[in-house]
């Protein structure tokens, strides 16, 4: 599949996803968000064997991403209502799509991650951050709400903080972001490679199906209520510890070996 506005490039296991639109600082339009969400059907759709292990997410040139194309948006101004809620869904299911990814999505922070970017990082499994990136749910400063990304955001920034950063749209830094939840590593700009490199390598030594499985466990657990969570769980361990990878993987650390999933 070809994009216009993704750089997308397999090296191995890794694929390495990259926001392409430098000279608006990676807005994403409605061309944007049709390419993310195709992408993601791709990797869901693919055959666990054809699936990327991780997926790393990164902007290019200057910045992360600056959040949904203002010009864009302001051009809804000639849509009829339906048309815009027909847009906006498109751009939520586009968000569900990438926070339900079955492999991990590392989000590679640099410059900014502002309103939508800001959403972007809050989807992303494990998010890295320079240093000196700003991030900030900028909406409101625009006259406009973050919607789409609130249940994303709110998920990782729990209400506290949401209702001050949501309400005053003000810029924060990456020390704050991490202290939030939205970014677990920050990094000087010239360790951000080497640290994504660094989870990306971890999470190779794990069974890429467990990992699937536990992503999908957590909004499951959450969900769950309480008298579906000890069936839930149960199940879960009751079938990773049957199937052949889990197999693999306990007789491997008997038995003094590498897993058969190693160097896949
Ligand atoms: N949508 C559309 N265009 C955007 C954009 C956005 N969200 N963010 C930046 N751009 C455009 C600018 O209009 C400018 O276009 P121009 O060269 O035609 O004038 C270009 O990207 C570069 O932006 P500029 O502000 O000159 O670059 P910068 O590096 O100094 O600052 C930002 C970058 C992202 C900090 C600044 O542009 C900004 O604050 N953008 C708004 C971010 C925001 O609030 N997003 C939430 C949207 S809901």
């Amino acid at each position: 599949m070809t994009y216009e506005h993704l750089l997308v490039r397999r090296d191995g296991a890794i694929e390495h996803l990259t926001l392409n639109r430098p000279d608006v600082r990676n807005a994403f339009n409605d061309e944007v968000i049709a390419e993310l969400t195709a992408w993601a059907a791709t990797i869901a759709s693919a055959s666990a064997g054809a699936r990327p292990r991780v997926v790393v997410l990164s902007g290019a040139g200057k910045m992360f991403c600056a959040g949904a194309d203002v010009t864009w948006m302001a051009k809804t101004v000639d849509y009829t209502e339906a048309e815009n809620v027909r847009d906006a869904t498109a751009m939520s299911r586009m968000f569900g799509a990438l926070d339900t990814l079955p492999v991990p999505l590392v989000g590679r922070i640099h410059g900014a991650a502002l309103g939508g970017g800001a959403g972007l990082a809050a989807v992303c499994d494990i998010v890295v951050a320079d240093e000196q990136a700003l991030f900030g749910f900028t909406e409101v400063k625009l006259g406009i709400v973050p919607a789409v990304i609130s249940p994303f955001a709110l998920a990782k920034i729990g209400r506290a903080a949401a209702r001050e950063l949501f309400l005053t749209g003000a810029r924060f830094s990456a020390a704050r972001a991490k202290e939030i939840g939205l970014v677990h590593a920050v990094v000087p700009a010239a360790d951000l490679d080497a640290t994504v490199s660094a989870y990306v390598a971890d999470i190779q030594t794990a069974g890429p199906e467990a990992v699937a499985a536990a992503k999908a466990l957590i909004p499951a657990v959450l969900r769950a209520s309480e008298h579906e969570v000890t069936d839930l769980t149960a199940r879960t361990i009751a079938q990773r510890r049957v199937s052949t990878e889990g197999q693999d993987g306990l007789r491997a650390f008997l038995e003094k070996r590498k897993p058969g999933w190693s160097g896949r």
